[in-house]
């Protein structure tokens, strides 16, 4: 019997409506299967938290998180209470930092029954894989100038470590999966980053001759996932373009209420974490509605992570037939509470453990 100990962090708006939902659904397949247990223990760090003790979460927060083998998170923010680049350098980026997080690996898969916008969709199965420490998401030189002739600056920084490391994770993913690696460039107009990335990726990919590499413009990338997302295998990314390509890849399943990530900390110095693409959604927050699949499936990441693949095949598996079975939120056309969601899920997932 394995015992795991998860760090759980629900966050703000539907993160804290999201997350009880999947702790359910985690410990209903813990039941169910028999050879682990969960022992979870919750932080309740997010703006609320900010307004009573003026920080995000405490001062030895990241040696707290430190002892656990995994940490789920809702989602942080709330624009109302504290401005986002408080909340979310005080809390998610903090963490994702402090821990050496430094890939951010983001599905986005064609599902059974769900409403994509796509007319005619295809089946797809993409991994993005995105460079998650540095990229746009610097913090070097950045400064904004006061007064007459105001301007704000901000370097990006491309580390031949961390692009490298990026891009190698992305072509082994490619050697267990389809065997195709596409690669987010812009280096027809950002002068001096692109290039370099460029330079990189014609490199690592000398390693993995096997690999049917290529490289896209991220403005082409970004209408091509629309267009043709079945053409696709693994995709490397620099942080923002990592960003933004995975919100079109949860619209694309149907909605980014779908979307699941990890934030990888490959040395195993430190625990990785696991959250869902979508943010707190304060426009839903409160209603009860909140797509729970985005985090259930983040969930799912989280077992494989920890070897528990059996559990986390089912759990997919759970949701594909709940979604084909019609029980979905009102963001994929369903009229499904975010409870009632995750009460189907778990209905099959009894079956599936044949227990
Ligand atoms: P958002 O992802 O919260 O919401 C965008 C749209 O998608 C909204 O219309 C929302 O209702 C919808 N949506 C998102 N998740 C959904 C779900 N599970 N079910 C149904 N609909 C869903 O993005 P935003 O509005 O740009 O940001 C809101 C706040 O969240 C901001 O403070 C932002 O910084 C933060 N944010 C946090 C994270 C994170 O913690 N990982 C990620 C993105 C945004
Ligand atoms: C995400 C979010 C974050 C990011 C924001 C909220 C800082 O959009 O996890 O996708 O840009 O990484
Ligand atoms: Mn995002």
């Amino acid at each position: 019997m394995k015992h795991y100990r998860i760090a759980v962090i629900p966050g703000d708006g539907i993160g804290k409506e999201v997350v009880p939902v999947a702790l359910d659904v985690l410990q209903h397949t813990a039941e169910v299967f028999g050879d682990v247990t969960f022992n979870f223990t919750e932080f309740p760090w997010g703006c609320d938290f900010y307004q009573k003790y003026g920080m995000m979460m405490e001062e030895d927060g990241i040696e707290q998180l430190d002892k656990f083998d995994a940490i789920l998170l809702g989602a942080v923010g709330d624009p109302r209470l504290v401005p986002d680049h408080i909340s979310l350098w005080g809390l998610l980026i903090k963490i994702r930092r402090s821990m050496d997080q430094s890939l951010n690996i983001r599905p986005a898969k064609y599902f059974e029954g769900l409403a994509s916008p796509l007319t005619a969709p295809k089946e797809f199965d993409i991994m993005v894989v995105r460079e998650n420490s540095e990229g746009e998401y610097s913090e070097v030189g950045g400064r904004i100038h006061r007064g007459a002739d105001e301007v704000a600056i901000q370097n990006a920084v491309f580390t031949r470590k961390a692009t490298e490391r990026a891009m190698r994770y992305g072509f082994q993913l490619a050697s267990q999966r389809k065997g195709k690696l596409t690669s987010a460039t812009k280096s027809n107009g950002i002068v001096h980053s692109m290039p370099f990335w460029d330079s990189v990726f014609d490199e690592v990919r000398e390693e993995f001759p096997e690999i049917k590499a290529n490289q896209n413009h991220i403005d082409a990338l970004a209408a091509f996932f629309v267009s043709k997302p079945q053409e696709f295998d693994v995709i490397v990314a620099s942080n923002l373009f990592g960003d933004i390509l995975t919100d079109i890849g949860g619209a694309i399943m149907g909605s980014i209420g779908i979307a699941p990530a990890a934030n990888l900390n490959i040395t195993g110095e430190h625990p990785s974490m696991f959250e869902p693409v979508h943010g707190s959604a304060p426009d839903i927050y409160g209603k009860g509605i909140a797509n729970p699949i985005g985090q259930i499936w983040t969930a799912k990441m989280m077992l494989d992570h920890l070897g528990e693949v059996n559990m986390g095949a089912s759990l997919l598996q759970a949701i594909e037939e709940t979604t084909a079975a019609g029980v979905k939120t009102s963001d994929i056309g369903g009229q499904a509470s975010t409870k009632e969601v995750g009460k189907e899920i778990n209905k099959r997932i009894k079956v599936l453990s044949g227990k």
